[in-house]
């Protein structure tokens, strides 16, 4: 992937999305396009055809979608399965009819079993039922990745489907009730920090654990795979390492600077006991993260800071 290549990043205002672009620019690349919802809606079949047609990017990176936290994916279901459908099928045939030459579709770690052998491996999806809180959402992804891969065999198209684990930086989502584990506690212990808050009680023995990577590593990942890997098979990207709820709640509490006790209510569920990713295969190739979580939190916490009543 030339320097000067023309690059869609689809979602460029999220996470990954925004990842991505700092990523791209860092690295010298010229000429990235990018287009916010009001301008193209991924959901219009039309609009993403007149701008594939018209745009014609050489390489598509689909990091847009309907995301969200354990209540968002149970409560809206059918939100989840639909758009997450739509936008990917209209983005990636487009793709197709518009000979992009390289398209990268981000999965989730949800599209593995409930009950996944851990760590787990590319060649364990599909080989249980889904966990049934986010079903609706991981079938939308595995329904992506089956379309790469079918674009991959039938046409030859270098359309490939990497799958992050939980990630967390710059740019996440700190809405109440749709955010995910580590945006949560920031916000939690930033509060209770700012209110004098004796304490802060977390769901769960603390027990669990899961694995966790900073987004810009993402970002960074997904670029080497652009330039380094093309398959029909998924490829996971993670940290390599897991890490209990607890840890976790503790560095966030030391990097905000919370001085009150962290409780645990193991009287709320735990879910599942472990969650990690297996990297062999992308480690393999030579790839590795950068940054350490202690790090990757501060910077999460110095970007939440620059407008926490954004999200009250
Ligand atoms: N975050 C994680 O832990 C994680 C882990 C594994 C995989 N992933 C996957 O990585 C991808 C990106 O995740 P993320 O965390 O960056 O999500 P995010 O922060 O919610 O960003 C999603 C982006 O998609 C855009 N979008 C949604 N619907 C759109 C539409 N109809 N038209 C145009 N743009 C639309 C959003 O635009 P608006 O700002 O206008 O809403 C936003 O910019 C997703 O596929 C997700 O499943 C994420």
């Amino acid at each position: 992937m030339e320097l000067s290549r023309k690059i869609f990043v689809a979602g460029h205002g999220g996470l990954v999305g925004s990842a991505l672009v700092r990523q791209l620019k860092a690295q010298g690349y010229t000429n990235i396009v990018t287009r916010g919802r009001a301008e193209l809606d991924l959901m219009c079949p039309h609009a993403v055809r007149t701008f594939f047609e018209t745009q014609r990017p050489e390489y598509v990176f689909l990091s847009a979608g309907r995301t969200g936290g354990v209540y968002a994916n149970d409560t809206y279901r059918a939100d989840f399965l639909y758009e997450n459908l739509i936008l990917q099928s209209n983005v990636i045939h487009q793709a197709f009819l518009s000979e992009t030459r390289k398209l990268i579709f981000f999965g989730c770690s949800c599209m593995y079993p409930k009950l996944c052998a851990q760590p787990m491996r590319e060649d364990a999806l599909l080989s249980g039922p889904l966990e049934p809180t986010n079903e609706p959402f991981a079938i939308a992804k595995l329904a992506g990745m089956k379309m790469c891969e079918s674009y991959y065999r039938q046409y030859g198209c270098d359309f490939i489907t990497i799958i992050p684990t939980n990630l967390y930086g710059l740019q996440q989502d700190y809405t109440p009730l749709n955010c995910l584990i580590i945006p949560a506690l920031i916000a939690r212990f930033h509060e209770a920090k700012a209110a004098h808050a004796p304490k802060v009680s977390v769901w769960g023995s603390g027990r669990p654990s899961r694995d966790f990577l900073f987004a810009d590593d993402l970002a960074d990942a997904a670029i080497f795979l652009m330039k380094n890997y093309s398959s029909a098979e998924p490829i996971n990207v993670g940290s390599g390492a897991d890490m209990t709820v607890r840890e976790v709640a503790e560095t966030i509490r030391e990097v905000v600077g919370y001085q009150g006790d962290l409780e645990f209510d193991a009287s709320k569920p735990d879910g599942v006991l472990m969650k990690l990713q297996d990297i062999s295969k992308i480690s393999g190739m030579g790839w590795k993260p950068r940054t350490d979580f202690r790090k990757g939190i501060a910077l999460a916490y110095e970007d939440y800071l620059r407008a926490p009543q954004q999200w009250a």
